[in-house]
């Protein structure tokens, strides 16, 4: 098994992911799902639904919002139930990054989600800060990830 670097991971480019549908990506050992939310802001979830394990990146995209397959509830960006959907588990969130219209998306394969001190500025590989007029969603939104420092 290949070791997996702590920092940016590049998925290509952003506007790939803004046709307003789902896409699975499979990385890390684990599946997720992004989407472009309401704003078009490209966030990624576990694809597996917290619910009973639907699989996100076969639902749809209502209203920015990621609309799981089996029961329709839905999950928002930061991997919270949205839309009125009952169930209070939250998804993990993952903390991506527009950079040269490119995509990328945060790992740490120790499990920690540290992007509050590492931020953007160790892009896996080429260890650059990001310029004026990046986008950075870096939101530590699920119930596993309630430190700066913790693990995912
Ligand atoms: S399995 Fe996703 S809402 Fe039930």
């Amino acid at each position: 098994m290949t070791a997996v670097e702590t920092g940016w991971h590049c998925l290509g480019p952003a506007e790939n992911y803004r046709d307003g549908k789902p896409h699975a990506i499979a990385v890390f050992g684990t599946k997720l799902v992004a989407f472009a939310d309401s704003r078009g802001e490209i966030r990624i979830l576990d694809a597996r639904c917290p619910h009973m394990g639907g699989d996100l990146s076969n639902g749809s995209v209502v209203g920015g919002t990621i609309d799981c397959p089996i029961h329709r509830w839905r999950w928002d960006g930061n991997g919270e139930a949205a839309g009125g959907s009952p169930h209070p588990t939250p998804t993990r969130a993952w903390a991506t990054l527009e950079r040269d219209q490119q995509l990328f998306v945060w790992h740490d394969p120790e499990g920690f989600a540290d992007v509050q001190s590492s931020s953007a500025s160790s892009m896996s590989g080429s260890r650059a800060r990001p310029a004026s007029g990046e986008r950075l969603s870096a939101r530590a939104s699920t119930a596993s990830m309630t430190s700066s420092r913790s693990r995912v």
